[in-house]
């Protein structure tokens, strides 16, 4: 947040920042047939927006919940983004998220005077896929993520403490309460899900600040307690087979949203034991944002800080840390997956570019630009079967399926507008899944009154 006097320099020069040539360049939209005929989505308007730091930071507050733009998510006037901004804070004050950096007034008065609605979308080739969408869980849940395991497609609810399994085949549909440690009618904060090697079913709860497995088989719980108190339990350390990674003694790891730490479970004994990564030198220990790691072929952690704009390590073996800034300044770097070779993969969400760092030669070895102008890539996940890594084309309603040796790119367009993704997940027959992603659910436009599993077939 910028006070007092930073502000009213701020405000003086903020319009002749904004003129700088090189500072500002909207994308201008063709003109032909095909991109007259496309909807706008929410890259489109985000790529009219100047480029640069604001637009960065605005992408970073807005986007972490839903798509910002059309369908549902804009205004026109100062006034309208002054109330809407308002209640957009309080939604992150009331969930101790510090999502939102910019000073709402700053924020409300650029919206006001740089955000446009394109005339349409933009037409860009697509490869064709054969998708199905299973309705699965209430319309008014919010369902952070999805896996794959014993023949079911699972979410979890947010707020509603529920977990829901839809049979690939049939479509119909389980659910269970989930065993969390909240006051009656208190979400949990059910947020990443993913699975072990044997199967099992891992949750985080950012709000329970627990941790919960789930047989699938069996329809068993185990919950494990004793994570640290307003911690935000956030994101299980991932492995190059896009497994929940588990070391040489069967631990497993977890991030924390609020604080810049790991944590090492042991799903034997429940012991919890914490390892401390790096103060950040701007930000307080809240607003880092230390959100995705994965793993190593050496066992060594490699995690994200996205609004702390950094990337770094933790040696368990030896508590080494060390940290590296972004190529660029409010890139958000999110997701990030790790290949065979420990080169890592890092989606950057208010950049929609992906940083390539080779660990075994301590190098950027390439920035990759996603071919939709103005969209936010949440997450990037490796398809254990293929190699292939898929990235969720989070503002442009779209999954993208990148060739790591060529580094083509293809483009799967989902059938909604709206269609909000965090997470990409696979099955052995070649199918790949995901789910409709945002907060709120009903941002997404569906003819279901439900949370929403996809599947999509390359054809
Ligand atoms: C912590 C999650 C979260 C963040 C971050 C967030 N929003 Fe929202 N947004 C919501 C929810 C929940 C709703 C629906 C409830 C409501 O409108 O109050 C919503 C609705 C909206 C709407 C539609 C409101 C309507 O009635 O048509 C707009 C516009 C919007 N958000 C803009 C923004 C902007 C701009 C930002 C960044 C400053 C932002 N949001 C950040 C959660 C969030």
């Amino acid at each position: 947040m910028i006070h007092g006097f930073a502000r009213a320099l701020l405000g003086l020069f903020l319009p002749f920042i904004l003129l700088i040539p090189g500072c500002s360049k909207p994308f201008v939209y063709p003109e032909d047939e095909r991109s007259q005929a496309e909807p706008v989505r929410s890259a489109d308007w985000i790529a009219v927006l100047p480029e640069g730091e604001i637009r960065r930071q605005v992408v970073l507050g807005c986007t972490p919940c839903h798509q910002i733009g059309p369908p549902v998510a804009y205004r026109k006037t100062l006034e309208e983004w002054r109330e809407v901004i308002g209640r957009m804070k309080k939604i992150d004050d009331d969930l101790d998220l510090s999502l939102i950096r910019l000073d709402a007034e700053e924020l409300a008065q650029w919206l006001a005077a740089n955000a446009k609605l394109p005339k349409h979308g933009r037409y860009i080739a697509t490869a064709k896929a054969d998708i199905r969408e299973y309705p699965v869980g209430v319309k008014t849940g919010f369902y952070h993520d999805m896996a794959v395991s014993a023949g079911r497609a699972w979410i979890a609810d947010y707020f509603g403490n529920k977990l829901y399994g839809v049979d690939i085949d049939t479509g119909a549909v389980d659910s269970f309460d989930l065993p969390v440690n909240v006051a009656p009618g208190k979400p949990g904060g059910a947020h990443q899900i993913d699975t072990t090697r044997d199967g099992m079913i891992w949750i985080t709860f950012t709000k329970a600040e627990q941790v919960i497995r789930f047989d699938p088989a069996k329809k068993e719980f185990k919950v494990y307690s004793g994570f640290e108190k307003g911690g935000n339990v956030q994101y299980f350390v991932m492995d190059a087979d896009r497994y929940v990674y588990e070391d040489k003694d069967g631990g497993i790891w977890m991030t924390h949203f609020s604080r810049v730490m790991l944590s090492r479970l042991d799903p034997k004994t429940g012991e919890i034991k914490k390892y401390r990564t790096a103060p950040h030198p701007r930000l307080t220990e809240k607003g880092v944002h230390l959100y995705a790691a994965v793993a190593d072929s050496q066992g060594r952690l490699w995690f994200t800080e996205t609004h702390g704009n950094r990337f770094g390590m933790l040696d368990p073996r030896t508590g080494e840390v060390t940290v590296k800034d972004m190529p660029e300044k409010w890139a958000g770097p999110k997701r990030l997956a790790i290949d065979k070779d420990d080169v890592l993969w890092i989606p950057e969400l208010a950049t929609g570019k992906i940083t390539v760092y080779d660990t075994r030669a301590d190098k950027i070895v390439d920035r990759l630009t996603l071919p939709i102008a103005g969209d936010f890539p949440y997450g990037i996940r490796r398809n254990r079967y293929t190699g292939d890594f898929w990235i969720t084309g989070s503002g442009s309603d779209s999954l993208y399926r990148l060739n790591p040796k060529t580094k083509a790119i293809t483009i799967y367009r989902l059938p909604r507008r709206g269609a909000y993704t965090r997470t990409v997940s696979f099955t052995d027959s070649g199918d790949i899944w995901t789910n409709y992603a945002s907060f709120p659910n009903a941002h997404t436009q569906v003819p279901f009154d439900a949370g929403v599993v996809i599947r999509l077939r390359p054809q």
